[in-house]
């Protein structure tokens, strides 16, 4: 169990536990670890009766503007983020080998848990900062060093070990994806695509670590480490990136029905391990050619349960400092004898909250109709619509069937409240120019 310099905060009737975090860089990483605590205070308090707060951080420019940290002691000196005993936690978020590793240590050997996104050191450097982690009986998480903002380390560590993992295939890197679905969609040069996914905080701060596709690979290192149970050994893996990728053969890829996706895949075959991470061509109705930008899919395929897709947002900002929150929730010790709570809530951060009637939720709607062919039938469906408020984004009229009277009208309305559906469709039931039961159907747009 972790004891933590917990200062006590009085709030809501209930004591409430406060934890002070230390972070190594704020940039787009850390930055984001600031916002999202903001954003998230309400349901911490909900879920765990927990306050946390970032007191200070370790920056290369501590007279920066960092806007919505203003309140944080940045500084230059690692020491005094890693032996303030104040600090409960430290998160690294600075990237690279050097001097990142260093500090880690130090924080461990000060009995500080540490929370990282840094899949190089974990890649490279994994087992030491294990061994030490051991010995000092100090935790460190690193949810946020695959895939962003998926729990994808947390499903492979906890929720699949009755299931034998046979191949595990993926996006993992959101720049090479953005880069390589921007050039697709929008004709975009590699370059501009290149400096679109630095502006928008996902590529390293060496761009080539991920078209070359070494970020891939550290974070394949991890995943396959995790699903066979291997030593995680970079070098165990074969590595191309994307920077000969060039419109022409995205042109002619797309030509052909494939769509170009820079994938890694961990393989277990009777003969052997093949761990590779590298741009593949992929057919381009399959579920990795939907996947778009910087967002990140991963195909688990296993023996006995089946096959399973994760997607979400790979990098950026919020998305990693969600793993990194959910991190930091696991170091946290049970705030009384019992473990966490079945629901994830504290009984009394449990309440009721008011339910939108089912008339207030708003979509577009397909709507099916067999009209009788008559004079004015037209006009009774659309002025049945237009008195309910529907206005319609696109309307079909496939070929009848020659043998009946009926004629088939089929539309998609523009976005309504379902209460409005719902009384058009009254009216549209009972008009004497319609044949049978219309169907009509919510479109979700969500995907
Ligand atoms: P970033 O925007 O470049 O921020 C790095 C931060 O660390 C900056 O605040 C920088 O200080 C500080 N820093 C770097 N080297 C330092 C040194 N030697 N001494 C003191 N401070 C130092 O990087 P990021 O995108 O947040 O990424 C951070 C880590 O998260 C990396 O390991 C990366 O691989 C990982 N990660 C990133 C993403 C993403 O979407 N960006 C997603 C998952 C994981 P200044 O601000 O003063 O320059
Ligand atoms: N540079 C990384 C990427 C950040 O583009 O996927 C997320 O790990």
């Amino acid at each position: 169990v972790i004891c933590f310099q917990a200062e006590i905060v009085e709030a809501m009737g209930l004591a409430m536990r406060q934890i002070n975090v230390g972070l190594l860089g704020l940039g787009t990483v850390g930055s984001g670890v600031v916002a999202l605590l903001e954003q998230q205070r309400e349901l911490w308090q909900r879920r765990f009766n927990t306050r946390v707060d970032v007191r200070k951080a370790l920056v290369r420019n501590p007279s920066r503007h960092r806007p919505g940290c203003e309140h944080i002691v940045c500084t230059q000196n690692a020491a005094e983020v890693l032996n303030d005993p104040d600090i409960d936690i430290i998160v690294e978020v600075m990237g690279g080998a050097q001097p990142a590793l260093n500090y880690i240590q130090r924080a461990i050997e000060n009995h500080k848990p540490v929370v990282t996104a840094n899949k190089l050191l974990i890649a490279c450097h994994g087992h030491e900062l294990f061994d030490l982690a051991q010995r000092e009986n100090v935790s460190i998480g690193f949810e946020a060093s695959v895939a962003g903002g998926i729990p994808i380390l947390h499903v492979l560590r906890q929720s699949m070990i009755n299931a034998p993992i046979t191949r595990i295939t993926g996006i993992i890197n959101g720049t090479c994806n953005f880069i390589l679905s921007h050039m697709e969609q929008n004709g975009e040069t590699f370059t501009r695509s290149l400096s679109e996914a630095q502006a928008l905080g996902f590529a390293e701060a060496d761009p080539a670590t991920d078209i070359g596709g070494l970020d891939a690979a550290h974070k394949l290192t991890i995943i396959a480490s995790m699903a066979f149970g291997i030593p995680l050994k970079l070098s165990a893996l074969t590595v191309t990136g994307i920077e000969n990728i060039a419109a022409i053969d995205v042109f002619r890829a797309r030509e052909l029905g494939y769509c170009i996706r820079h994938v890694a895949v961990a393989e277990r075959r009777e003969d052997g391990l093949s761990l590779r991470a590298e741009p593949v061509l992929v057919e381009d109705q399959s579920l990795l050619a939907s996947v778009q930008g910087a967002m990140n899919a991963i195909v688990i395929e296993t023996e006995g349960v089946g096959d399973m897709m994760f997607y979400g947002p790979g990098a950026g900002s919020l998305a990693t400092a969600s793993a990194i929150l959910s991190d930091i929730a696991d170091l946290l010790p049970a705030p009384s004898s019992a473990s966490t709570p079945p629901l994830g809530f504290l009984p009394q951060g449990i309440t009721s909250q008011p339910m939108i009637q089912p008339g207030l939720i708003h979509h577009p709607w397909y709507l099916h109709v067999h009209l009788k062919e008559q004079a004015g039938a037209m006009a009774a469906l659309t002025g049945a619509l237009a008195q309910n408020d529907i206005s319609l984004e696109r309307i079909v009229q496939p070929q009848g069937d020659t043998d009946t009277d009926r004629v088939p009208v089929i539309a998609i309305t523009h976005e309504i409240p379902r209460a409005c559906m719902d009384a058009a469709m009254e009216h549209i039931r009972n008009l004497n120019c319609v044949h049978a039961k219309p169907v009509f159907l919510p479109v979700l747009t969500i995907y």
